[in-house]
């Protein structure tokens, strides 16, 4: 049986971000596992335009949509701005539509109070994107996960909550992939 594959998605953009680390120790833990492809995606490469300001026919669009295509299910990293998602996140989630369907996620995320604000905003725009998000979610603090906010070192208890997270994805995303 092929294996499915599960695209972690890196939800900011902006220069000095921390997600890259982030994505990057869920990789590592994924990667392990052995049950699935995993590989980061990152929205930055794709060159999104705000949507509704180019022609819907840019490369960077056609390009997402075939990433997106291309996938079973999602990580999702996610830090919390103005007590919700980015703007970035925003944009790409908004510039796909069937490429979405029918598929599930996890949300690992991170902020002051854990990302917890932007994550639960997550979950309300994942419902209209028909993506199926599971319960399980690791959430990563500013302060005791980062040193100075900036370098990733995230504390031993969250490994076992990345997996559980990882065990939910990867079932509904093989449940999910035979109704599409
Ligand atoms: C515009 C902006 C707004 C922010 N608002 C919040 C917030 O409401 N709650 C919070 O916990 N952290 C907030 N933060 C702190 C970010 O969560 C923190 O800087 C985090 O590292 C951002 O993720 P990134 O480094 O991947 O961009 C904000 C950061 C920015 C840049």
């Amino acid at each position: 049986m092929t294996k499915l594959n599960i695209g972690i998605i890196l939800g900011s953009t902006r220069q000095g971000r921390v997600s890259p680390q982030v994505g990057e120790w869920v990789k590592g833990i994924a990667d392990k596992r052995g049950d699935a492809q995993y590989e980061i995606v990152d929205i930055a490469d794709f060159k999104l335009p705000f949507l509704g300001e180019g022609t819907g026919q840019e490369q960077g669009i056609q390009a997402w949509n075939e990433k997106l295509a291309s996938l079973d299910g999602f990580v999702f990293i996610v830090q919390e701005y103005n007590h919700s998602i980015t703007g970035a996140l925003k944009n790409a989630l908004d510039s796909a539509r069937e490429a979405w369907n029918n598929k599930a996620a996890g949300i690992v995320s991170y902020g002051s109070t854990g990302g917890a604000r932007a994550a639960e905003h997550l979950r309300g725009i994942l419902g209209e994107l028909l993506v199926a998000d599971v319960r399980v979610h690791p959430t990563l603090s500013l302060f005791t996960d980062f040193e100075n906010g900036t370098v990733f070192k995230p504390a031993a208890l969250h490994l076992n909550n990345v997996n559980a997270m990882l065990d939910q994805v990867i079932a509904w995303s093989g449940a999910l992939k035979t109704l599409r």
